[in-house]
């Protein structure tokens, strides 16, 4: 389908479109931002939920209507507005919830949209959005939210299989090598794999379906990701091999802050992209903290833990050298009913002069205040990258998914922090903790030197900057197709 170029009429018309985890929508949000930044026309199609949930707890609306032909646009995500929506509820109704219920009315938006749209930015995880941009012939690119790394390990799953490295066999070594990811042969164990490949059944429905949507989103006109060349180069060359047109233009809430801040000056107002309210009180708490003294410790927005698991990460940190500041979310510890919340209950009170423990932090300042030196965390994407962009090593505990793959390259690969998978004992806790807090400077000295290079990323003339740029370009020129690999 030959359209004109907007740029000879009207600016580009993007469609950005996240699956509807917080994990998802807060890089999705800060590169609709960016293009809007440039001038494009912008649509964020969040799903209906998640968009009654920035309106209750953001300014959403008042915030991008600085920007024109901003426009905020829902979706159902398959299920009704009351459902709990929580643990791993996103991977069980994937299949029956999106693909029969989403696809069909992303397809009506799109035929019907005024003006047309040029170009959209699918999550990666999205294939039925590959489908239907091709039947409309709009170029489509998938943005793939996770690590790289852990992006390139699903895409091998099926080399790793046919080379017998998986199913796991009953009670075997689980630091075996895993030979047949390439470019990743000398650290990656079989306890790195992502905790999917744990299963016995390899035929398993999850592993499938993400194996699935992996090879599927190679082929989407070009693929986003939310790192630098700096950090991810060597598994970047090895994707390009599947996917030649890629654009690293991360971290993003770096490049985004970078862009506001030459924009507006220092005071840049800055939009907050969270589902959950944010306390804020321990901003004034922190404030009153040594430098470097307290650790923090979050699980993003999808973890649980059981109340052993808590009762141990709580007495590592209490029998630590420092201080901490402990996210725990209403609904992420497993008891009966109302088990947990009295947990966490008794926990803040016996320990009121050495932490502080809240339900949802506003992490990003939270991880840049003076006062924090490190970051126990479970080792999702965005949090990783908010800690190397701030410079502050990590303990990690991964829980699911990819956070298995991006403890390992955090600890073994750019030596960074620790990685304590697989073990919750408060003995290992507080070693850790010291280790990365007090004992061990070369672990705060790696990350602060690591932060340098990456800010520099998204600086005018960096690798992230100028990426940026080129897909800016090639949206513009509408260069998007002619790069594809088939
Ligand atoms: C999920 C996956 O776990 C992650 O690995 C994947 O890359 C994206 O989807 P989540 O588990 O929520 O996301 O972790 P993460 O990617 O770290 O995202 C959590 C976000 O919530 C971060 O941007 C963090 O700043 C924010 N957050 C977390 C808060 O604002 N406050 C909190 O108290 C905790």
């Amino acid at each position: 389908m030959e359209m004109d170029s907007p740029s000879q009429s009207r600016p580009p018309h993007v469609i950005i479109f996240p699956l509807p985890l917080q994990g998802h929508i807060n890089s999705m949000i800060k590169l609709a931002e960016l293009l809007a930044l440039a001038g494009f026309k912008l649509t964020f199609l969040n799903s209906n939920h998640n968009h009654e949930r920035l309106i209750k707890f953001t300014n959403i609306v008042a915030y991008f209507k600085r920007y024109p032909g901003f426009e905020l646009k829902t979706i159902t995500d398959g299920l009704p507005l009351d459902h709990p929506r929580s643990g791993n509820w996103f991977l069980e109704t994937y299949e029956e919830a999106i693909i029969m219920k989403i696809k069909q009315s992303f397809r009506e938006m799109l035929m019907n949209s005024n003006p047309p749209v040029d170009c959209v930015i699918a999550d990666g995880f999205s294939g039925f959005a590959i489908d239907v941009a091709n039947e409309l012939g709009i170029p489509i690119i998938g943005f793939r939210t996770s690590s790289p790394r852990s992006f390139w390990v699903y895409y091998s799953i099926t080399d790793i299989i046919k080379a017998g490295e998986l199913p796991i066999r009953g009670s075997e070594d689980m630091d075996r090598l895993i030979t047949t990811v390439p470019g990743m042969e000398t650290y990656l164990r079989c306890r790195d794999l992502p905790s999917f490949c744990r299963k016995s059944d390899i035929e398993d429905s999850t592993v499938q379906l993400i194996v699935k949507q992996t090879r599927k989103s190679t082929q989407a006109d070009a693929l986003i990701f939310n790192t630098t060349d700096e950090l991810d180069g060597p598994i970047l060359s090895q994707i390009r091999t599947k996917c030649a047109n890629i654009y690293p233009i991360g971290p993003l809430h770096a490049q985004l802050n970078t862009k506001l801040k030459a924009k507006h000056g220092e005071s840049f107002d800055q939009f907050s992209n969270t589902l959950r309210e944010e306390d804020k009180s321990c901003i004034p708490w922190l404030d009153k903290q040594p430098y470097r003294s307290v650790i923090y410790v979050s699980f993003g927005s999808i973890t649980s833990t059981s109340r052993d698991q808590l009762v141990e990460l709580w007495y590592g940190l209490l029998n630590s050298k420092t201080k901490f500041l402990f996210v725990v979310r209403p609904d992420s510890v497993i008891g009966k009913d109302g088990e947990g919340e009295d947990v966490v209950k008794e926990l803040m009170e016996k320990s009121k002069d050495r932490g502080y423990i809240l339900d949802w932090a506003p992490q990003e300042v939270v991880l840049s205040h003076r006062a924090v030196g490190g970051f126990l965390t479970h080792s999702g994407w965005n949090s990783t990258l908010e800690s190397i962009v701030a410079g502050v090593p990590m303990v990690c505990w991964p829980y699911f998914a990819d956070q298995q793959v991006t403890s390992r390259v955090v600890s073994r690969v750019w030596k960074i922090g620790l990685d304590m998978k697989d073990v919750c004992d408060r003995k290992i806790v507080e070693n850790m903790v010291n280790d990365v807090m007090v004992d061990r400077k070369e672990f705060v000295n790696s990350a602060t030197d690591m932060a340098k290079v990456i800010n520099q990323c998204v600086s005018i003339g960096g690798s992230s900057s100028n990426n940026l740029d080129r897909l800016i370009e090639d949206i513009r020129r509408k260069r998007l197709k002619t790069t594809k690999r088939l």
